[in-house]
């Protein structure tokens, strides 16, 4: 018996094909483990941005403000606020085949989306100073004027469902 395959020429093309089509889903498929690892990253980040802001507001109800802590939470934040826009590289968006919230739009109005990143970071530099100042009044006003950075930056750009 013998089981040295031997292939005709259009057994041969079916085959340069079939490899050609794995070597391209390969291709794929990582990219798309690349996409997945960035849109993982950048939620993980989101989670801390969201974590470390409720971290500063719990500060408030106390009667005595703790301002290490809260200096810390708003360095926090003014870093990971100043490094969003990396967060966001093309392609990283929905449409591209990741569970993803971030909206299109992103890279549509990319001017609008840099500037609400660019409202939170004035907003965290200046939550900085007033902690910095121990500034009680000042602090509060500057963490509802965060807050409001985030929440019209999610009416905008991000997505209800995150599918796809
Ligand atoms: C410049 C735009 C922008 C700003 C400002 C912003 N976000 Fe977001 N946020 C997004 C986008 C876009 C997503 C969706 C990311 C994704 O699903 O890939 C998101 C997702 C999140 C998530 C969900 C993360 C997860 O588990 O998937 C949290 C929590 C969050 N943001 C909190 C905040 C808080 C708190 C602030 C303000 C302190 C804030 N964000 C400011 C754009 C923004």
């Amino acid at each position: 018996m013998r089981f040295i395959p031997i292939l005709n020429s259009t057994d041969r093309i079916r085959v340069f094909l079939v490899s050609a089509a794995m070597l391209l889903g390969a291709v794929g498929s990582a990219r798309a483990a690349g996409l997945a690892q960035i849109v993982h990253a950048r939620q993980e980040h989101f989670r801390m941005i969201g974590r470390t802001a409720k971290s500063l507001r719990d500060q408030f109800g106390r009667s005595h403000l703790n301002w290490t802590a809260i200096g810390s939470d708003a360095q926090t934040l003014e870093r990971l606020a100043s490094a969003l826009p990396s967060w966001f590289p093309p392609g990283s968006g929905q449409g591209h085949g990741v569970k993803t919230r971030a909206s299109a739009a992103i890279w549509k109005n990319p001017q609008a989306f840099a500037q609400a990143a660019h409202v939170l970071l004035m907003r965290a530099q200046s939550l900085n100073q007033a902690a910095a100042r121990h500034d009680r009044r000042a602090l509060m006003f500057d963490a509802r004027a965060l807050g409001h950075a985030c929440g019209s930056c999610h009416s905008r750009f991000r997505a209800h469902g995150s599918w796809w």
